[in-house]
């Protein structure tokens, strides 16, 4: 995938609260790419899930469960959507349920084998700056670009803390609960998140998100990979 920006798939990968999805969504604004948030569609299953009473704690369910509901993701960066059997549920997966179950239903390898293939249909020809965990690792091993975007915890606990509602948690609590998720995900046998050997380094602590998404949108000219 090189050449014109049209075909163009960034690959932007990284634990919970570093910064990944309004980088991303802003550096597909500036190079005129789709956005696709994949934690989002972890989280819609889950919701799903939840709705439907699956234990979520049991992967024989979940596996068995991952199929059922249709879900679809806009890739829009000015206005993502994500939907399920058609309904909008783009606030009911940020709530702290659907946030406390994600982890273990995104282990279970028959979900990841479903939202894989989703991603891998919605990339298709490319033209996509896409977010998540395994993204250059599996999803999109021959991304023209991969970006491995990091920040210390303190300060990834911080940026959470600021978009959940006032008062509802403190910055402890938070970095608590981020590093639990970062165990999960990163212990996890099917695509832990890792950084992939060719993705490049971006750590985001000292940076504001402008010169994070700058950084992001020069690698890609520079390497020439868009023009
Ligand atoms: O990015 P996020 O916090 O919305 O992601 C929610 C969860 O989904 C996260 O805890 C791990 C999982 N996830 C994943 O396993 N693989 C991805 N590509 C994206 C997210």
């Amino acid at each position: 995938m090189q050449g014109r920006s049209g075909d163009l798939v960034v690959a932007v990968d990284g634990p919970s609260g570093s910064g990944k999805s309004s980088t991303s969504r802003g550096v597909a604004r500036a190079l005129g790419l789709r956005y696709l948030d994949t934690g989002a569609m972890y989280r819609a299953l889950t919701w799903w899930l939840l709705q439907s009473g699956v234990d979520v704690d049991d992967p024989a369910a979940v596996a068995m469960a991952a199929k059922e509901p249709e879900i679809v993701s806009g890739t829009d960066p000015d206005a993502p959507t994500i939907t399920v059997d058609g309904a909008d549920v783009s606030g009911p997966i940020r709530t702290p349920e659907v946030t406390a179950a994600v982890s273990v239903v995104s282990a279970v390898p028959e979900v990841r084998a479903v939202l894989v293939g989703l991603q891998r249909e919605i990339i298709g020809e490319g033209g996509i700056v896409v977010e998540g965990r395994d993204i250059g690792s599996v999803v999109m091993p021959d991304a023209a670009l991969k970006v491995f975007l990091t920040a210390h915890a303190a300060a990834r606990a911080e940026r959470r803390t600021a978009e959940l509602a006032p008062g509802s948690a403190t910055v402890d609590a938070t970095e608590a609960d981020l590093a639990r998720r970062d165990r999960i995900d990163s212990g996890r046998a099917a695509s832990p998140l890792a950084k992939a050997e060719d993705a490049v380094e971006v750590d985001g602590t000292d940076l504001t998100l402008d010169e994070v998404i700058a950084t992001i949108v020069g690698l890609a000219r520079d390497s020439r990979r868009v023009s």
